[in-house]
C-alpha cells in the first residue's frame, strides 16, 4: 500500500514566479522568504516522494466565472501551466499520476463528493509555483521529479465549500491514498491563502494575529477552523484568505495520524499575501 510522508502548506504568489525568473533568491525583499523553503526541500531529500496530491484553487486559467466546480480532481497524464497574464514565462509541465487520479475520483465519490472529473486540465501559479520552490533542480532540468494529482478546491466564485465540509473531503483523500495498491510515497500539499485581499476596499488587508492562530491550531486542534463560516472566513482574512480552505483540506488528509510540525515560517508581505510554510510529518 502506498505511503503518506506527511505533507506541505504554502502560499502562492504569482510574483515568486517573477522573482524566480529573474534570480532575485537573495534580493533583501525575498531573502526571508525564499530561505524557509530549505528546511522544507531537506526534509523532502530525506523523505523522496514519488507523488505529490497537491490541494489548490485555480484562478480562471482552468475553470473561467462560466463552469466552476466546488471539487475537481485531475486525471491527465500532463498538466501545462500556461501564462496567466502576467508576462512569466511558464513552467515546466507536470506528469500526472493517472492512476492514483483514478483511485482519488473513485474514493471521494463512494465518500459522497460530487467531483468534476478532468482528463485535461491546466494548471497556474497554485501548482507550478509551489514545485518550483520545493524542487529548483526540477525547474532547471525542466522536469519535476515528482508525479502528481491536482485536485482543485473552488475559492474564486462563491458560494465556496466550508471548512468542515473541506477537512472531510481531505480524510476522503487520506483514505485514498493509503488504499491505493502501490508502494509510492505520497506527499501532500496545500496551496494557497493565507490572509490577503487583492481588490476592493479592503485590498491589501493582512490579520497577522488569525493567520498565526490558525497555523498553530494546524498541529494540535485542526477542526479549530471549522467554527468560522465562510463569510467570518472571509471577514477574518480577507477575499482572497479563503484559500486557506486548501491549508483545512490536506490536515484533513492527515486525520488520525498523530502529526508533528517539522518546519514553520510566516512572512508578510510578499506583494499582498501574508506568506506561510507549514510542513507536517506523522510523529
Ligand atoms: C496574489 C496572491 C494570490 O493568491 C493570487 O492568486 C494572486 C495574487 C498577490 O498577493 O499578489
Ligand atoms: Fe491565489
Amino acid at each position: 500500500m502506498a505511503h503518506l510522508i506527511g505533507s506541505i502548506s504554502t502560499s502562492h504568489v504569482p510574483a515568486i514566479g517573477g522573482a524566480l525568473a529573474h534570480q532575485k533568491q537573495q534580493d533583501p525583499y525575498w531573502k526571508p522568504f525564499f530561505d524557509a523553503y530549505g528546511k522544507a526541500r531537506e526534509w523532502l531529500a530525506r523523505e523522496r516522494p514519488d507523488v505529490v496530491v497537491i490541494v489548490h484553487n485555480d484562478h480562471g486559467l482552468n475553470f473561467f466565472l462560466d463552469k466552476m466546480p466546488t471539487f475537481a480532481v485531475g486525471a491527465a497524464d500532463v498538466y501545462r501551466n500556461a501564462d496567466e497574464g502576467w508576462g512569466i514565462p511558464p513552467l515546466a509541465a507536470a506528469r500526472g499520476c493517472v492512476d492514483l487520479s483514478w483511485h482519488i475520483v473513485e474514493t471521494l465519490v463512494a465518500d459522497e463528493f460530487d467531483i468534476t472529473t478532468c482528463q485535461e486540465a491546466l494548471v497556474d501559479h497554485s501548482v507550478s509555483l509551489p514545485l518550483a520552490l520545493l524542487w529548483p533542480e526540477g525547474k532547471e532540468a525542466g522536469e519535476w521529479p515528482v508525479e502528481i494529482v491536482p485536485v482543485c478546491i473552488n475559492t474564486v466564485l462563491a458560494p465556496y465549500p466550508s471548512a468542515a465540509r473541506c477537512y472531510r473531503m481531505g480524510q476522503s483523500l487520506r483514505r485514498a491514498i493509503e488504499s491505493w495498491d502501490d508502494d509510492r510515497r505520497v506527499l501532500v500539499i496545500a496551496s494557497g491563502g493565507l490572509s490577503h485581499q487583492l481588490d476592493g476596499e479592503r485590498a491589501g488587508f493582512i490579520n497577522k494575529s488569525f493567520d498565526q492562530q490558525f497555523m498553530e491550531s494546524l498541529v494540535d486542534d485542526p477542526k479549530w477552523i471549522t467554527r468560522y463560516s465562510n463569510e467570518e472566513l472571509v471577514e477574518l482574512t480577507g477575499t482572497q484568505g479563503i484559500e486557506l480552505l486548501m491549508w483545512v483540506a490536506a490536515r484533513g488528509a492527515l486525520d488520525d495520524i498523530p502529526v508533528k510540525q517539522h518546519h514553520a515560517h510566516y512572512h508578510v508581505p510578499i506583494s499582498n499575501t501574508a506568506t506561510g510554510l507549514l510542513v507536517l510529518e506523522p510523529a
